[in-house]
């Protein structure tokens, strides 16, 4: 069950939802680096559980310990591991899931592959395993953000409320993370009345990261949209990535989404940064498909490990919309393909110039 990602950034994570703790190790940084470990906790506190309706009632710190890799808040150029502890995890919540399949979890498939029974909180599939990718993630920024690259989420539908616009500044005051400050109640509502009835919603995220030269990705088989894209679809509940126009492109005309260009660049961004697996120096857009919460109250049917059908209602802290959660994710993810993308093009140039 390899959790290796990365060519020149390589991070490795580990830990399950409800064991001690979970962490990542970061190799291929660069020395010198600030790393800022308020930095670091700032990104750990827009993923974690806990504070609002629209997340899990989990409560985690998610305080991030640093064992290796930096010293006097400067990277050494060696390996740096981040250890983050589980101060609350409640196996019991799972005591009567523990010989079924969840619907919607990977507790059938893991059992196929590998014949682990169901693990509480979904173990190694749980969303509780981005922690770890977060705190990478913010490692990475600390590469990327001196060369003045940022990177934005927000959420852009739930439950089929689509916003109309997009304000990021605004949907770090939403429990949502909502983009459109006219509908983030109606998205708000429609998520409170879904966890009212024990149900949940899915939604749509939207991820851009602004500053990125041209020239960064690989243009064959690691195309940058197709390892971003990856990259993204590796996020439990993940189930669509559309890079700029997306689907909308397939119903366009050529004229209409070639991204014409000028003496001072481009005129327009259907493209969403990315032309031939190449970043184009234009803002990388994107949007994210989540679906809703497999972890509902409701009845549903399903099988037991011995192949008898059982009715079951999942108890426990459940997020009943998971965009919020699934954005700085989404982030973190960006900002590791790219760190990865902008090393292996430093590997490039010290090989070829
Ligand atoms: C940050 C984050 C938090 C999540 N929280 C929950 C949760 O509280 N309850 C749940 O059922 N699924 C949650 N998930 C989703 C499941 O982990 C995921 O749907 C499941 O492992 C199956 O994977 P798949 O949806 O990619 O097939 C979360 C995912 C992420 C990324």
């Amino acid at each position: 069950m390899s959790s290796v990602f990365g060519k020149q950034l390589k991070v490795s994570t580990f830990g399950e939802s409800h064991g001690p703790a979970l962490g990542v190790l970061v190799d291929g940084l660069p020395a010198g680096l600030l790393i800022d470990q308020k930095r670091i906790q700032r990104e750990m506190d827009r993923r974690r559980p806990g504070g609002s309706a629209m997340v899990s009632a989990r409560k985690e710190a998610d305080q991030v310990e640093i064992l290796s890799g930096v010293s006097q808040g400067k990277s050494l150029g060696s390996p740096i591991a981040l250890l983050v502890r589980n101060k609350n995890a409640r196996s019991k919540d799972y005591r009567d899931l523990a010989e079924v399949f969840r619907p919607g979890h990977a507790d059938f498939t893991y059992f196929q592959k590998y014949g682990i029974p169901p693990q509480p909180g979904g173990g190694r599939a749980s969303g509780r395993e981005t922690a770890a990718r977060v705190a990478a993630g913010a490692l990475a920024r600390a590469l990327l953000e001196p060369m003045g690259i940022a990177f934005f989420s927000c959420t852009v539908a739930v439950g089929g409320i689509k916003a109309r616009k997009i304000d990021y500044e605004f949907s770090h005051t939403d429990p949502l993370h909502a983009a459109d400050p006219d509908l983030a109640r109606a998205m708000g509502e429609k998520v409170l009345a879904a966890r009212e009835k024990g149900d949940s919603v899915g939604g749509v995220v939207q991820v851009e990261v602004r500053g990125a030269p041209a020239g960064w990705g690989d243009p064959v088989f690691d195309k940058l949209d197709a390892a971003l894209a990856g990259a993204w679809f590796s996020i439990g509940g993940v189930k669509g990535v559309e890079i700029g126009s997306g689907f909308e492109a397939a119903a366009r005309l050529g004229s209409e989404n070639n991204d014409q260009m000028d003496e001072n660049g481009f005129l327009s961004n259907h493209a969403g940064g990315i032309l031939g697996g190449i970043s184009s120096g234009q803002s990388l857009l994107a949007r994210l498909a989540v679906k809703p919460t497999p972890s509902i109250s409701r009845p549903q049917s399903t099988r037991d490990l011995s192949g008898r059908q059982r009715e079951i209602e999942i108890k426990g802290r459940h997020d009943p919309c998971l965009c919020p959660r699934v954005g700085p994710v989404a982030e973190a993810m960006a900002a590791l393909v790219l760190a990865d993308a902008c090393l292996c093009q430093r590997a490039l140039q010290g090989e070829s110039r």
